[in-house]
C-alpha cells in the first residue's frame, strides 16, 4: 500500500504519525448476496474482507500493526511484549509481522478453553519464535506485564491485550477512511449498520471514531464475545484519547466526539471461547453460501448477531466487518511437534 487512506485525507497527520506498510491494498468489500437469499431477505448485507490484510498472517489485528510496530521502531525499541490467551491471535500476528520487522515476541499467556483452533496458535506461536511465558491468569500476566518487567527492560515496546492502545486504535479509523474511498467510490453502498466482534476495544473504538471523522452517518454495533460486557466508559475514553492523539497535530482541532457505537452481549454465548449454537449455524451458512470461514471465539458470534437482526427485520444495508485470519497455516502447525514447546504447554496437548 503506498499509504494510509487516512493520510491521502489529512496530510497533516503524516508528520506525526509514524506508520509502516503491511497491507499489500485495501480489502475488498463484497455483497454476500447467497447468504441474503439464504435468509430470505431484501436487505442488501456485505462484507468488508480483513481477513486479507496480509498473506503471512491476516485478520484485524495486522491494521494496528501498522501504526504499533512503526511506533516501536521509531523509539528504536528491540522487541515486543504482550500478553493474551492460549489461542490468542493478536499475540500470533504480532510474532509474524514482529518477526519480518526485526522485533521478536515475547508472549505472557493466560488460560481460555483448549478448542484445536488455540493448539493450532500454541503451535504456530512456537514456530514463528516467540517467546511464550505462561502465566495461568488475566491477573498475573497483568503484574509481570505492568511491573517487573517494565523496570528491568528498557528497550521493550509494551502491547496492551489485542494492541488496543491508542496508537493500535489508528489503525481501525484509517480503515474506516479505507471503507469511506470504497463508497464514494461506488464500490458499496453506505451501511446503516456495521456489525463487528468486541474483544480489547481497539477495532470498535477505531471504527466509531473513523465513521464521525468521515462523515458517515453508519452506525456500528459491537457483538461482544463474552456475557461480561467490557466498559461503555472505558471505550469512550479510548476513543477520546486517539482523538486527542490526532488533534496534536493540528487537525481535527473542532470536532467533537459523540459515542455513537452500540455494544450487545446477547450472542455471547455461555463465555469467551465458549462455542454457541447460533455461532455454529452462522459458521455453516457462512461456509454453504460464501465460502467464508469463520472461528468460533469472535467472528461465528458476530454473524450470528448479523443473522438475528435480519431474521428480526432490521433494516439494510449492513455490513459485516470479517476479522479473522484465512491464511491457512495449518500445514505448518502440523510439522511442529508440541514436545517442542516449553514444557508448561505440554498438558493442554496430552488432555487434548
Ligand atoms: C478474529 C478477531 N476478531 C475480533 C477481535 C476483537 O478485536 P478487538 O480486540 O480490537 O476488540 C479479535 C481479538 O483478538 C479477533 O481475534
Amino acid at each position: 500500500m503506498k499509504q494510509p487512506a487516512l493520510f491521502d485525507a489529512h496530510p497533516e497527520l503524516q508528520k506525526q504519525i509514524p506508520w509502516i506498510a503491511i497491507l499489500p491494498k485495501p480489502t475488498p468489500t463484497r455483497h454476500l448476496s447467497n447468504l441474503q437469499e439464504a435468509l430470505v431477505s431484501k436487505e442488501e448485507m456485505w462484507v468488508k474482507l480483513d481477513n486479507l490484510t496480509s498473506d503471512k498472517y491476516g485478520g484485524n489485528k495486522v491494521r494496528k500493526l501498522e501504526f504499533l510496530l512503526a511506533d516501536a521502531l521509531q523509539q528504536n525499541k528491540r522487541q515486543i511484549a504482550t500478553l493474551g490467551g492460549l489461542g490468542t491471535n493478536h499475540g500470533l500476528a504480532t510474532t509474524v509481522h514482529g518477526q519480518v520487522n526485526n522485533l521478536p515476541t515475547r508472549l505472557y499467556l493466560t488460560d481460555q478453553p483448549i478448542t484445536s483452533h488455540v493448539l493450532q496458535n500454541l503451535k504456530l506461536l512456537y514456530h514463528f519464535g516467540a517467546n511464550m511465558i505462561y502465566v495461568k491468569t488475566r491477573r498475573n500476566a497483568q503484574f509481570r506485564f505492568r511491573f517487573l518487567d517494565r523496570l528491568y527492560q528498557r528497550h521493550t515496546y509494551w502491547l496492551p491485550l489485542g494492541g488496543s492502545s491508542v496508537v493500535g486504535v489508528l489503525g481501525y479509523v484509517n480503515a474506516v477512511f479505507e471503507l469511506h474511498h470504497q463508497i464514494t467510490d461506488g464500490q458499496l453502498p453506505e451501511p446503516q449498520l456495521i456489525f463487528i466482534p468486541v474483544g480489547s476495544l481497539g477495532t470498535i473504538a477505531g471504527i466509531d471514531l473513523g465513521l464521525q471523522l468521515t462523515g458517515l452517518s453508519t452506525r456500528v454495533r459491537g457483538i461482544c464475545v463474552s456475557p461480561h460486557p467490557p466498559s461503555s466508559h472505558k471505550l469512550t475514553n479510548l476513543i477520546q484519547s486517539t482523538l486527542k492523539r490526532m488533534q496534536r497535530s493540528g487537525e481535527f482541532q473542532d470536532f467533537v466526539y459523540q459515542p455513537r457505537f452500540e455494544l450487545v452481549t446477547e450472542h455471547a454465548g455461555t463465555g469467551y471461547g465458549d462455542p454457541s449454537v447460533e455461532g455454529a449455524e452462522a459458521t455453516q451458512l457462512a461456509c454453504d453460501h460464501e465460502k467464508l470461514t469463520l472461528e468460533p471465539t469472535y467472528t461465528a458470534k458476530t454473524l450470528a448477531g448479523v443473522i438475528s437482526y435480519i431474521r428480526k427485520g432490521g433494516k439494510g444495508p449492513i455490513l459485516y466487518w470479517h476479522t479473522f485470519n484465512s491464511v491457512d497455516l495449518s500445514p505448518i502447525a502440523n510439522k511442529v511437534d508440541y514436545r517442542s514447546l516449553p514444557k508448561p504447554f505440554h498438558t493442554f496437548f496430552k488432555s487434548a
